[in-house]
């Protein structure tokens, strides 16, 4: 909702409808939560991969990218965690109504921000997945040398280091990553959105 009276929400004369109907698929977000480096962004590639394959809209919303660009002014305390995610949830909330699969690759760290996400949705439009793998796996990985750069007191605020992260109470799905292969885990995603009737 705007905090400005005067704007008047313009109703599009295209609905979500029409666009899953021309898609032949309904649309949702992915919502992808865990560690630096669980395997977020590799879960959701994989999974955007397997639907390209199968002619479905989808697309990919990445952390490190978004904060090259939209979200570029953002660093990592918790007020502008708070807002990247806030955010996002927003511009998922956009390609959602475009009639796509969004899949989104953040930490998201704070269960309050995910939950407010989550209420921008009908329930059926909205999946969280958690990324689950341990913290010592996770910094054994170290994919771009931050964890060694959080312990050395380089980088500041990192989560799981010196920041926290909140892990989902009831995800729709939790997938180990250091327990499951990439291929496995997207095959499995895969099955839910048919089981749910999504694809
Ligand atoms: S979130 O917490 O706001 O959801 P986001 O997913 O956008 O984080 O960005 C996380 C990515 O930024 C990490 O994968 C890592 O590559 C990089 N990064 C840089 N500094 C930090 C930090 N202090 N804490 C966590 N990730 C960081």
């Amino acid at each position: 909702m705007s905090n400005n009276q005067h704007i008047v929400w313009h109703p599009t004369a295209v609905m979500k409808a029409d666009r899953q109907k021309l898609n032949r698929h309904k649309s949702c977000v992915l919502w992808f939560t865990g560690l630096s480096g669980s395997g977020k962004s590799v879960m959701a590639n994989a999974v955007d991969e397997k639907l390209y394959e199968r002619g479905i809209q989808s697309y990919v919303l990445d952390g490190d990218n978004i904060r090259h660009g939209l979200n570029q002014d953002l660093g990592f305390r918790a007020e502008d965690r708070i807002e990247n995610i806030r955010r996002i949830g927003e511009v998922a909330k956009l390609f959602v109504d475009s009639g796509q699969i969004i899949l989104t690759a953040f930490i998201s760290p704070f269960r309050e921000d995910r939950k407010m996400v989550k209420e921008k949705f009908p329930q059926e439009e909205f999946f969280e997945i958690y990324i689950k793998c341990p913290l010592n796996i996770c910094e054994e990985r170290d994919p771009k040398g931050l964890y060694k750069k959080a312990r050395s007191g380089e980088i500041k605020h990192f989560t799981g280091i010196d920041s926290p992260y909140e892990s989902p109470l009831s995800p729709d799905l939790t997938i180990e990553s250091d327990k499951i292969s990439i291929a496995d885990a997207a095959d499995l995603i895969i099955h839910e959105l048919h089981t749910k009737g999504i694809i």
